[in-house]
């Protein structure tokens, strides 16, 4: 029988304490939670658990159809939708979730797309297609087509994102010298050319390569900037808005957003600092490492 390996969720403690429950928003009712990030269910497992009811959105069907099995086997309200979270609204409209006790975003993917070989997010897979997208019934580009059709100064502000200019140029430069002779096809082509990048301390050197790559396939920011402010208008009055992010693009933007809507009086931010995971939980789950979570709470 196919092993099924479900992501270990981040957090959980944290975000089931800022989700509070008992939160006005929800008016006494059962308290409703738009999971915006489903991926195999961990979070809307524990939030259902709780007595509350969740929506779950996930744009990979693969990732849909574990969360599905994995809840199959709980007692509770949860309803799960294929999509993409920039369509949160519309989603949360037609599913009758508005307005809400909470949204949870936790950002990037799961363990089980970044080990399924086939996928290419893993520079740990050489052989696989270098494709990289979330949704390959609904997305055309792969990581592949950006690196073989861009131009060079598309490709530097792709890796800029994530780079300095001198070493996302230096990356570009190999890009394109390789391209004239051979087209990107698999992970292990974009590997190569990664070999001149300097690492960060406790990174490997293709770490933000293949970030840079994949946010871009994804139009990960770009779904990011869209979706907050439609998830706050969700939300009820003090209701919740929780970003888990895992690097300075996704953090960036979020707490953007939190300062700006905070600035018109509309929320105030939870979180004075992020809050981290602690010594415990990355020693179990090293992923954790990275994982920040920010909380806003809508005033009126
Ligand atoms: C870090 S994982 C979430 C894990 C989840 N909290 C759990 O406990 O299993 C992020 C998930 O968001 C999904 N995702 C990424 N971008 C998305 C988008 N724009 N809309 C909907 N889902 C998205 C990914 O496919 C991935 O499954």
């Amino acid at each position: 029988m196919e092993k099924v390996s479900f992501h270990e969720p981040v957090l959980v403690s944290e975000v089931m304490e800022a989700l509070h429950f008992d939160n006005p928003a929800n008016k006494g009712r059962q308290a409703r939670i738009i999971d915006a990030t489903l991926g195999t269910g961990g979070h809307s497992f524990e939030i259902i658990a709780k007595g509350a009811s969740a929506l779950g959105i996930e744009a990979d069907p693969g990732m849909l159809k574990l969360a599905r099995s994995r809840m199959k086997t709980v007692n509770g309200s949860l309803k799960l939708v294929l999509g993409n979270f920039r369509d949160i609204a519309e989603i949360a409209e037609k599913e009758g979730f508005s307005p809400v006790g909470g949204v949870l975003f936790d950002l990037g993917t799961t363990s089980t797309q970044l080990t399924d070989e086939a996928r290419g997010f893993s520079f740990a897979n050489p052989e696989a297609p270098l494709d990289m997208r979330i949704n390959s019934s609904l997305q055309g580009v792969t990581a592949a087509d950006l690196l073989n059709g861009l131009r060079q100064d598309q490709l530097i502000s792709l890796f800029e994102k994530v780079l300095n200019r001198f070493s996302a140029k230096r990356l570009v430069r190999e890009v394109i010298k390789r391209r004239e002779v051979k087209k990107f096809v698999s992970v292990g082509d974009f590997l190569g050319v990664t070999a001149g990048i300097r690492p960060k301390p406790g990174l490997n050197r293709a770490t933000l390569p293949f970030l840079a790559l994949r946010m871009a396939v994804n139009s990960e920011l770009e779904n990011l900037r869209e979706a907050l402010p439609k998830a706050f208008s969700l939300l009820g009055k003090k209701g919740r808005l929780l970003v888990i992010t895992f690097h300075s693009g996704e953090e960036k933007e979020t707490i953007g957003f939190f300062r700006r809507i905070s600035r018109e009086g509309k929320a105030k931010i939870v979180s004075k600092v992020p809050i981290v995971p602690g010594l415990e939980e990355i020693s179990a789950n090293p992923r954790a490492r990275s994982a920040k979570l920010n909380i806003l709470e809508k005033i009126k």
